[in-house]
């Protein structure tokens, strides 16, 4: 079966695809009223509430899986909250989404702040709840299983350094600045790794291991599962290989997770286990990135205002990746 074959028999449909891009657009133009504002809150609901109203445009029956959190917690893209604008008609669509990945990142004006969102078929999708994962990924091209949370950080770093024909002390490892990491932070450099630290934004973290021009080869660390999750999708579209363990602090996060059907508290999941079937990833900039540029507000002589994006819409079943640039007036 070729992929058009494939795509023809997603409920995906290449309209919808690109559709998606419209929906991360809106809520990274939102946010970006905030950037720089120091009100985490205020560029969180903004973006909420503009992705919301957006999915409203889409003729599919969407149903969020991964969203702002639990009924009780969230006003609006709380898990469960059907959306799409043909309820009962359209398409069956799960969705993951985080309308602003990087809120402290669009307060301080930081770099990479994304909006973002991953859709599959009905039940393609793991429903994580909100825990920290343990993270390991790298980019395409490598032997399957190079990579394993099973193994230490030593023996991982130097199976990737083996399978690239380079040194443990080449390797680039990318990890979230915290306290809780120190263990890692050291093991890597007293193997001489590069580390690059990043405040906040994992999402992007894990792609940046898919994209040569970061030179980061790996990604290493605890962050929250729904957005290992919404990694996953872009790394079963682009390549790449991801292990992620949920990680409980307490009875009540045990709790949670087997409220959301999970079994084996202490599974190691892979890409098609947090993603499977076809899945597409969509993400627009807000802040300066490394993957995508943020949200710029341009004056043009004649006194014309416009807004500019840079969003990514990739698909799992056909590995397409679209780079769109948007120009939206004001
Ligand atoms: P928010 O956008 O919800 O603030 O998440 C940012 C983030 O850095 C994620 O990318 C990451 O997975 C998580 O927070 C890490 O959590 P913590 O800040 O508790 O270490």
């Amino acid at each position: 079966m070729n992929s058009t074959d494939k795509s023809e028999q997603s409920v995906l449909d290449r309209v919808l695809v690109l559709e998606m891009v419209r929906v991360t657009e809106s809520a990274a133009i939102a946010a970006s009223d905030l950037i720089g504002r120091g009100d985490e809150k205020a560029a969180d609901a903004a973006a909420v509430e503009a992705m919301r109203r957006a999915f409203d445009t889409l003729y599919m029956d969407g149903t969020v899986v991964i969203g702002e959190g639990e009924r009780d917690e969230a006003p609006m893209l709380y898990i469960g909250e059907k959306v799409g604008g043909a309820p009962g008609k359209g398409p069956k669509i799960d969705i993951a989404l985080d309308p602003l990945e990087g809120t402290t990142i669009t307060a301080k004006a930081g770099p990479n702040a994304l909006a973002v969102l991953a859709a599959a078929e009905e039940g393609g999708l793991l429903n994580a709840p909100d825990v920290y994962m343990d993270k390991l990924a790298v980019g395409p091209g490598y032997p399957e299983g190079v990579i394993s949370l099973e193994k230490s950080v030593t023996e991982n770093v130097m199976a990737v350094a083996d399978a690239k024909g380079v040194e443990p002390k080449d390797i680039i490892v990318c990890v979230l600045d915290r306290p809780r990491h120190a263990d890692i932070i050291a093991e890597l450099r007293g193997l001489g790794c590069g580390v690059v630290l990043i405040g906040d934004g994992d999402v992007a973290g894990v792609i940046a291991t898919t994209d040569q021009d970061t030179t980061i080869d790996m990604y290493m660390g605890q962050g929250g599962a729904p957005e290992g999750v919404l990694a996953a999708a872009a790394l079963r579209c682009v390549g790449g290989q991801f292990n992620g363990r949920l990680v409980f602090r307490n009875d009540d996060e045990r709790a949670r997770a087997r409220k959301w059907g999970i079994e084996d508290l202490d599974r190691i999941y892979k890409l098609e286990d947090l993603a499977s079937g076809d899945c597409i990833f969509a993400a627009t900039g807000v802040t300066e990135g490394s993957l995508l540029s943020g949200v710029k507000r341009i004056r043009r002589p004649n006194g014309d205002r416009v807004m500019t994006t840079e969003s990514v819409v990739m698909r799992a079943s056909s590995g397409t990746v679209r780079w769109v640039k948007g120009e939206h007036k004001l």
